[in-house]
């Protein structure tokens, strides 16, 4: 969910639903806003898109306030209705409460409301909260005072922004768990789920820490822990480019994204090499003798970034030769996994505040491993509490499906790989110099392609219709496929999978009929042994009817007779062609969805930050 909060001399509605837009990428299901003024709370929220909210605004106006908050919504408790759209009240009309998260003892709270003689109207964990605080500010609590005490009796992730009637200049707000950042500005201050809500305004940040409340009013902000101490904080400048989060001419920004991703592995490789091709990775605080210890490595990530750690396994374990596992974050913890002093946990979050895999992260820092952060955002919870970071430099993805998100990623993930190798000596400067040399060549690369996509928007236009795609890949390829099937479950909507094209024959091959669309990434040839065993693989879908697209390095004579189309992938070494490889996916998937009318950057029932496990 995103969440906002604003105090200060501006229109506070005006304010927070120009925030709600930039954060709608966190849940779209419902919306809603909460203004106070002349000792009373104005709430506006509907289903659906923002859109809807920002109509019934139009139409009826609230009243002009220098205090809002208000909320996006990814349904958890209670489906997207009128009703179950944030903010809720209390009975008593005191006070006004978003929420992202789940309180996970709600029903107990609610059964104590009973006694009381209260009754919820939604079905939200959410509302309970809100009716806590009702019953504390109404005992005499200041706002942030009531706040500590309901979040002392609250089980579970969440965060929380609260208004009271009574006190118009205050917003407080708390979190554990769940994402918070707060905008300091000049005569006016912002809470929110991240950044992007306030960057307009001001580009002065606090990073909150876990179960702290902050309470801001246009010219003060306070942070205390849960007990009502005093807490630390960590202030930071945010140097996100404002025009990163518009479109700028694209219809989509998940297709802007797909153009900017030159920039972005440009961006992610910037200084982190010297002119010797030596790798500086600064962000790690894990010593080299503790890097030269670890005896185990365990990839752990979500979608499309468990992807990236399925790639990232076959370059670490080849230039690193230390065994290498990939886990999805949510089965990670409650396998009871192998995890000790001896292992480097890497994980790969693009939001920083994925649930699944923060929890690994505790998991895996309760046994002692050390937890190395590959993440895209500045100041969010995962980076914060892992022993070491490497941020990708992707800038802001607003798109739901990640594309320069995954293709930074991965960049970050084979630098890991040459740094381990250069400090565990298993590949020496020179090998380590060709490999970047050859990773600085890949924003051109990506570029030549993205120079030439008709052929690609023709075949999303040949196959709108497809009701099922495969994608088969061999190796790297082999993640290429799953994501690019991905892709086209999130966007289009189709039945797409995607597999080791070596392992269709032990069953998939059933699926093949006539017509069928299959997608096959091609290892490179010559340097590659496995090359000929998928151009056999193809033989064997060709036989039985599929239409084949053929992903092969430009000049591989011997894929052409098998394939139905070609799409020309630039020369790049085998571990590497990930980065080039899913570019014509990306564009396949998005062009696809838009031809179906579908909503490219907000796909139904998903969300881009999943904050509950
Ligand atoms: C959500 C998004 C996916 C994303 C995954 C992991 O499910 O819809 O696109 O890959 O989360 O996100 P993260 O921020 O941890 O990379």
């Amino acid at each position: 969910c995103g969440i906002v909060g604003y105090a200060g001399p501006k229109s506070a509605v005006d304010v927070v639903v120009d925030g709600l837009r930039r954060l709608e990428y966190r849940g779209y299901d419902s919306a809603g806003v909460c203004v106070v003024a002349d000792g009373h709370l104005s709430v506006a929220k509907r289903a659906g898109k923002l859109a809807n909210l920002e109509k019934e605004l139009a139409e009826h106006p609230l009243p002009v306030s220098g205090l809002a908050i208000g909320h996006t919504r990814w349904a958890t408790h209670g489906g997207p209705t009128d009703t179950n759209a944030h903010p809720h009240l209390s009975a008593n009309g005191r006070v006004a409460v978003v929420h992202n998260g789940i309180i996970e003892n709600f029903a107990q709270l609610r059964s104590e409301l009973a006694e009381v003689g209260i009754t919820p109207v939604s079905q939200t964990d959410t509302e309970i909260a809100a009716q806590l605080l009702g019953l504390e500010v109404e005992k005499g609590a200041g706002l942030s005072e009531a706040l500590r005490a309901v979040c002392n009796r609250l089980e579970g992730a969440f965060t929380l922004v609260a208004v009271d009637a009574e006190q118009p200049d205050t917003v407080a707000a708390a979190r554990r768990n769940s994402p918070l950042v707060v905008g300091v500005g000049d005569g006016e201050n912002f809470v929110a789920s991240d950044v992007a809500a306030f960057i307009e305004h001001t580009r002065e940040a606090i990073e909150l820490g876990q179960d702290q409340v902050v309470t801001i009013t246009p010219s003060t902000v306070t942070v205390q822990t849960f007990a009502g101490e005093p807490a630390t904080v960590r202030p930071y400048h945010v140097d996100w480019d404002l025009s990163a989060a518009e479109k700028g001419g694209f219809d989509w920004f998940m297709r802007k994204e797909i153009y900017e991703q030159p920039k972005a592995v440009a961006d992610t490789l910037l200084g982190r090499h010297d002119a010797s091709g030596a790798l500086r990775l600064d962000e790690i605080r894990i010593s080299q003798a503790e890097l030269r210890a670890v005896d185990k490595i365990i990839v752990i990530a979500c979608g499309t970034s468990f992807y990236a750690g399925l790639v990232a396994k076959y370059a670490i374990e080849h230039w690193t030769r230390v065994p290498c596992e990939v886990e999805l974050a949510s089965e990670f913890r409650y396998r009871d996994p192998i995890v000790g002093p001896t292992t480097l946990v890497v994980t790969i979050s693009q939001s920083g505040e994925t649930a699944d895999t923060l929890m690994a992260i505790r998991h895996a820092r309760e046994q002692k491993a050390k937890v190395l952060a590959i993440c895209n955002t500045n100041g969010s919870t995962i980076p914060r509490e892992s022993d070491a970071v490497i941020y990708t430099h992707a800038g802001p993805e607003i798109g739901v499906a990640s594309t320069k998100g995954f293709l930074t990623q991965l960049v970050a993930c084979y630098l890991l790989g040459l740094y381990l190798a250069q400090v565990r000596g298993t590949k020496f400067g020179d090998e380590i110099a060709v490999l970047i040399e050859e990773l600085d060549k890949i924003p051109a690369a990506i570029e030549g392609q993205l120079g030439d996509m008709a052929g690609v928007l023709q075949l999303a236009a040949d196959f709108a219709e497809a009701p099922s795609v495969l994608f088969l890949g061999r190796h790297v390829g082999y993640p290429v496929a799953l994501e690019g099937a991905l892709k086209l479950k999130e966007l289009a909507y189709i039945h797409a999978e995607g597999f080791a094209a070596g392992e269709l024959k032990h069953g998939p091959i059933a699926l093949i009929e006539n017509e069928l669309p299959v997608f096959v990434v091609m290892p490179p040839q010559g340097r590659d042994m496995l090359h000929d065993k998928v151009i056999s693989n193809i033989q064997e879908i060709r036989a039985r009817g599929a239409r084949t697209i053929v992903l092969a390095e430009e000049g591989d004579a011997d894929a052409g007779p098998y394939a139905d189309v070609m799409i020309t992938l630039p020369k790049v070494p085998t571990l590497l062609q990930p980065l080039v490889a899913i570019v014509p996916l990306q564009i396949f998937a998005c062009e696809l969805a838009t031809r179906k009318g579908h909503d490219v950057d907000q796909p139904r029932n998903l969300a881009k930050s999943v904050t509950v496990e």
